[in-house]
């Protein structure tokens, strides 16, 4: 139709063209408007309306110098949909709490008084990989998603993370979705982390560069050419995604398919890399690096500079530990060239992940009296922050 349209108006403009030569009037008249056009023209090049040129501008980096590969290109268009699709937030707007565990959780009644009064607010997700839990507290009650195997440093950990995703998903209230282990305790009430979480535009996904043998000497050629060495990351595996980039994570393909091959224990030349600590933080380095804060919500503590996190003894939960993890402000990273590297980050020490008793399963034997002790702490530390 529209192209019938255009057929026809040019041939009028043919059958006009003669008169046109011998009416100087007309002719001004063409000119005006042909200077008026060509004003119009420049000035929309000089200040195109910024709604249409800045999301593509803002969240791809250049693209590489070389010919993307079909695989490259189409994953890039999924990204950029997803991620131009605005945020949309409702009052009921909910956040999803997805706990990765082997079995039973032990702070089920600290997470319960969490939530409580809080209900239509969020959502639990359950993945127990060793055995079936045996839940204390009714919220906890019919949670538990189909789950399957996870071995430690195997690509299983980030296929329990795409599957809890994947569940949470389905949710279309879940706007925000947060990963934790079974030994993980909450450390401010639930308004300050939903205000904080919807309150923001940013994932939090750890992410750091690491030059030594724990970071870039894992990475394999073998992930050319869509992954170079220099876009190779490393992070933590605890993370907190906003919804665009929780549907990329499980909308990926390529890359996940890349580390699934590429990054794994007992590699050809004997190396080992840990699919949970790169895959992430390197794919989001390269596809939306403004999007994340390189810093997690769980607190860690690597000070002791060994294989596994700081373990804690009943002894050591007091009241002034949990004050300081909640206001640190820093976040460190220690790389495996001994250098410590100090970024400034926000107040959301959210969860502490209280490791660690046994450092070869991929549980975290969390010993009675801790579960005690922590209860009594956190319930406290939770009464501190809710009373000032
Ligand atoms: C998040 O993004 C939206 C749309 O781009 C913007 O209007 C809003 O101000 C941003 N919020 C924050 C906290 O940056
Ligand atoms: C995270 O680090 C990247 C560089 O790797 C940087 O471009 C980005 O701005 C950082 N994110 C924030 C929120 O500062
Ligand atoms: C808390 O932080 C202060 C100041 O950095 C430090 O002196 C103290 O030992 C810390 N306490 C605990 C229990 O970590």
């Amino acid at each position: 139709m529209k192209l019938h349209q255009v057929w026809q108006f040019s041939d009028m403009k043919a059958v006009s063209l003669p008169r046109l030569r011998t009416s100087p009037k007309r002719h001004a008249w063409i000119l005006v408007i042909a200077s008026f056009i060509a004003i119009v023209i420049v000035w929309a090049y000089l200040y195109p309306p910024p709604r249409y040129t800045s999301p593509i501008r803002d969240w791809l980096p250049a693209e590489p110098a070389r010919e993307l590969t079909d695989e490259e290109r189409a994953s890039r268009v999924v990204f950029r949909q997803i991620l131009t699709t605005p945020i949309v937030r409702s009052k009921s707007s909910k956040i999803a709490f997805m706990f990765l565990t082997p079995g039973t959780l032990p702070f089920e009644r600290l997470w319960e008084k969490f939530f409580e009064g809080h209900e239509g607010r969020y959502t639990i997700y359950v993945h127990a990989s060793r055995e079936k839990p045996e839940h204390v507290s009714p919220i906890f009650v019919g949670r538990d998603i189909h789950s399957e195997k996870v071995t430690w440093g195997t690509i299983s950990m980030v296929d329990a993370e795409r599957r809890l995703l994947a569940n949470a998903l389905q949710d279309i209230d879940n706007q925000h979705f947060v990963l934790l282990s079974d030994s993980c305790v909450p450390l401010h009430n639930f308004d300050y982390v939903y205000d904080y979480l919807m309150g923001t535009n940013l994932s939090f996904i750890d992410c750091f560069y690491d030059p030594g043998p724990h970071g870039n000497f894992r990475y394999s050629q073998n992930m050319l050419p869509e992954v170079i060495e220099a876009d190779f990351r490393k992070g933590s595996q605890w993370f907190s995604v906003k919804r665009q980039h929780a549907l990329m994570i499980i909308a990926d393909s390529l890359y996940y398919t890349k580390f699934k091959l590429h990054c794994r224990p007992g590699m050809e030349d004997g190396r080992n890399c840990y699919a949970d600590e790169h895959y992430l933080p390197t794919v989001f380095h390269m596809m939306d690096p403004d999007g994340i804060a390189n810093w997690s919500v769980t607190h860690v503590d690597w000070s002791e500079g060994k294989w596994h996190p700081k373990a804690y003894r009943a002894n050591d939960i007091t009241l002034e530990l949990l004050k300081n993890i909640t206001s640190i402000d820093m976040s460190y990273h220690v790389t495996s060239d001994s250098k410590v590297h100090t970024l400034p980050r926000g107040h959301l020490v959210m969860t502490w992940r209280a490791d660690r008793a046994s450092p070869l399963s991929s549980s975290s034997s969390v010993s009675c009296s801790l579960v005690g002790a922590f209860r009594q702490a956190c319930c406290r530390q939770l009464r501190r922050v809710e009373s000032s």
